[in-house]
């Protein structure tokens, strides 16, 4: 359970599931369209764009989530100014974690290239071949990428910047609750 003064175990596994796909997904993704053709890049397609997909469902479960666990207020130590950067950082990361994956699903169903999930279940194409299109979903999911750095970097250097400067309870928020005591 959440409360007034810190994320839920749902929140909280939501989060750092997230943050842990997000970190096989990226390097997979940098490397597999540099490989040469043959299983081990078939295999890393495959996987990029199945936990891709599953980042993709878990965000949009994590949203129908947050409206019946709200999130807790924010921290008392915060300013009106930061209160709305973060509200608005956050706000940008749930965008990215939704536009990204399914960029990338867009880009693969106007390619009309066939997408089994993990190699069992088969995708439902989402559109018609469509070569320009195909580019053009590309081009955004693989730009994507950089405001994914960007917004991490701020966001985690500001949840740094909470525990080890300001020393207040940010970071304890979305941490287990063994780390909190
Ligand atoms: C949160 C989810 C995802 C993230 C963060 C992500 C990230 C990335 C990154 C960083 C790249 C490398 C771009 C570059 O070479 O500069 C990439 C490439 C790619 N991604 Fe994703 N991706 C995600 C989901 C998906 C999904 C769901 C699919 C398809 C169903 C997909 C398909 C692809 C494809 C086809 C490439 C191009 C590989 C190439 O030709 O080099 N991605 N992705
Ligand atoms: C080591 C890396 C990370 C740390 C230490 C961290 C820490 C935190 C903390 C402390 C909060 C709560 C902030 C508050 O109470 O106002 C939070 C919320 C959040 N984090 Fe992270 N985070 C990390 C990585 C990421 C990444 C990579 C993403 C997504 C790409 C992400 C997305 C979010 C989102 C969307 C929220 C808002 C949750 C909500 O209110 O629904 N985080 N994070």
């Amino acid at each position: 359970m959440g409360s007034e003064t810190h994320y839920g175990a749902g929140a909280r596994a939501f989060h750092w599931l997230t943050v842990a796909l997000l970190l096989v997904i990226m390097p997979i993704g940098l490397v597999m369209g540099r490989l040469p053709r043959g299983l081990l890049q078939d295999t890393l397609f495959v996987t990029h764009e199945s936990l891709g997909l599953s980042v993709l469902a878990l965000t949009l479960l994590r949203l129908f989530w947050r409206l019946a666990h709200p999130a807790p207020a924010p921290d008392a130590d915060l300013a009106p100014l930061e209160r709305r950067a973060s509200r608005s950082v956050h706000a940008a990361l749930y965008l990215v974690l939704l536009v990204t994956p399914l960029t990338g699903y867009l880009f693969v169903s106007f390619r009309g290239i066939a997408l089994h999930y993990f190699g069992l279940v088969e995708v439902p194409e989402l559109v018609a071949k469509d070569k320009p299109l195909s580019n053009l979903a590309l081009f955004v999911h693989t730009s994507l990428q950089w405001a994914i750095y960007a917004l991490a970097a701020l966001h985690v250097a500001a949840a740094l910047h909470h525990h080890f400067v300001r020393r207040n309870g940010v970071l304890r928020r979305m941490l287990p609750s063994l780390a909190r005591r």
